[in-house]
């Protein structure tokens, strides 16, 4: 399945759930980036400059990227996409990749939330340095501040979580993901869920959504 939705919507927060639920990997484009970019690879220094902007990164790297995952092992149950598509081209590269892997999407998963909720959402979050575990200041806090509740990492704020690069993440957003949602409703796949209210609330309004693949 794919997870569609604003910066901040909580597409990790959901996507980490649903993992656990399916065992199926969450694949999560910020995260493999992020992680790239720590480690110093060719892909982290492609992709560094994009991120701490807010832009999206080229198509073309994301879709080699994406498609080099699918092909291993645990995804061969299925996946949870966090985070791509996010572009109507990145789209078209998905359904070939998905094409030649003999497999086709569940569902889109499209979770809607309020600009001024994200906003607030973006500028408490805190994510874990090791296992990007993501959790807030006031909304979802974690047990021992600055601690990563399951991994023990140190929580860090994301540098493209500042106001003017969530601002410009949002613009982009709305040109080049948000006519998805058009993309996957034509293709009777999309399955909208109202993403204001606890984070429990959500994952039962995903699970009703979901109806039999839930079961
Ligand atoms: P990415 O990491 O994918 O960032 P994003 O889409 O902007 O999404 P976020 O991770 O910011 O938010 P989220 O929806 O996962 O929310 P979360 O669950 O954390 O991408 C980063 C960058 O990588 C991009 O800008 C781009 O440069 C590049 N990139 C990635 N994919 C790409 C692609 N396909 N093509 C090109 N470039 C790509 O929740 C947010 C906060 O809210 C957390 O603090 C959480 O605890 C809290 N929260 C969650 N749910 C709730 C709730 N119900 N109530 C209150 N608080 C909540």
């Amino acid at each position: 399945m794919v997870l569609l939705g604003a910066p901040g919507a909580g597409k990790g927060t959901q996507a980490k759930l649903l993992q656990e639920k399916f065992a199926a990997p969450q694949i999560s484009t910020g995260d493999i980036l992020r992680q790239a970019v720590a480690d110093q690879t060719a892909l982290g220094k492609q992709a560094a400059d994009f991120i701490k902007r807010g832009a999206l990164v080229p198509d073309d790297v994301i879709v080699g990227m994406i498609g080099e995952r699918l092909k291993q092992s645990d995804c061969q149950h299925g996946f949870v996409l966090d985070g791509f598509p996010r572009t109507i081209p990145q789209a078209h590269s998905l359904d070939e990749l998905l094409a030649r892997l003999g497999c086709k999407l569940d569902c889109v998963l499209a979770v809607k939330v309020p600009q001024t909720e994200i906003v607030a959402r973006l500028s408490g979050r805190r994510s874990c340095k090791n296992c990007g575990a993501p959790f807030h200041v006031s909304f979802d806090p974690p047990r021992a501040q600055g601690i990563c509740d399951k991994c023990g990492g140190e929580l860090i704020q994301r540098e493209d979580d500042r106001e003017a690069t969530i601002k410009h993440r949002l613009e982009v957003y709305e040109t080049q993901t948000a006519p998805l949602a058009e993309y996957y409703r034509t293709r009777g796949l999309l399955r909208e869920i109202d993403g204001v209210g606890s984070i429990d609330q959500i994952r039962a309004r995903i699970d009703s959504a979901l109806g039999d693949l839930a079961a």
